[in-house]
């Protein structure tokens, strides 16, 4: 074993054994929901029992974005123990790829066996329009680095991890279903990561169309790519917050992605809150 493999597991441990101290009762949840833009008012609807600052988690990164909180909650969420992850690193922020990941292995390591990922999106598919929801079925990661390069750390997964199935097509069916017996407009589609922080070209969205992508973001992948190869499974949902670039008349702006996922964020908590329920 290489050192910075060595470092990273040390860091990794000692994060997770941090949060463990915390949670009195010792009952750890198994299910992690990271909210993103338009999911933050999920933390009101939660039972919070703990609420720990990032920045006081040994070896956590601390996020920097307006919008985007840096705290883990430990609470309850329609009976269910959870953790809620209240602001997210993204590669835009200077962070490596694997360092806004570093998260999803503490959660590994405490024993949680679903993530529930959501994010704000640019709709290019033509029928997915602005405060509607997308079940992300695969994603596009072409122009990213990969949270996995460097020393593979075998206790978590192989090298050359499987990616054929990254998000759980059981959870899929069950966000569907969900969706169509209470009204909430949901869509099924491809994600496309791109890195940030400028909002793309219109020859790039026209690009990523042709590639096959129904939506675009700046987050999510990384997280998922490191939960698929650690065996957590993965539901993600994107809050379509605007029409992508050159496909509408108007001037993208972080703005408009704020209000609309304020807009729309009823539907996507209350979809993250019956799905967490039936699980
Ligand atoms: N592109 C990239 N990221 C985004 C967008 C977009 O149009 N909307 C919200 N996040």
């Amino acid at each position: 074993m290489i050192d910075s493999e060595r470092t990273v597991t040390d860091s990794v441990f000692k994060a997770a054994s941090y949060i463990k101290s915390k949670i009195a009762d010792g009952d750890i949840p198994s299910i992690c929901i990271v909210l993103g833009s338009g999911l933050a008012p999920l933390a009101d609807e939660c039972d919070i029992e703990l609420s720990i600052p990032y920045a006081t988690i040994p070896a956590f990164p601390v996020s920097t974005v307006p919008g985007h909180e840096g705290r883990l909650i430990v609470g309850s969420l329609e009976g269910k123990r959870v953790f809620m992850m209240s602001g997210r690193f993204h590669h835009y922020e200077g962070y490596d790829s694997s360092v806004c990941s570093f998260y999803v292995r503490v959660m590994k390591r405490l024993g949680v066996k679903t993530l529930y990922l959501t994010n704000a999106a640019g709709g290019i598919a033509d029928n997915i329009n602005p405060a509607e929801l997308m079940a992300v079925t695969d994603h596009l990661s072409f122009y990213c680095d990969s949270p996995l390069i460097g020393p593979n750390m075998d206790e978590f997964g192989v090298r050359f991890p499987d990616q054929s199935q990254v998000y759980d097509p059981e959870y899929i069916e069950m966000l569907m279903n969900i969706a169509k017996e209470n009204g909430i407009r949901l869509h099924k589609g491809i994600y496309a990561y791109m890195k940030g922080p400028q909002y793309e070209t219109p020859a790039e969205i026209r690009a990523l169309k042709n590639m096959g992508a129904d939506a675009v973001g700046m987050s999510t992948v990384p997280e998922a790519i490191t939960a698929s190869h650690c065996g957590i499974r993965i539901a993600a949902v994107s809050l379509i917050s605007n029409k992508a670039a050159g496909l509408s008349d108007k001037k993208l702006s972080h703005q408009e992605v704020m209000e609309c996922a304020a807009k729309a964020s009823s539907d996507s908590c209350k979809l993250a809150r019956l799905f967490i329920k039936s699980l």
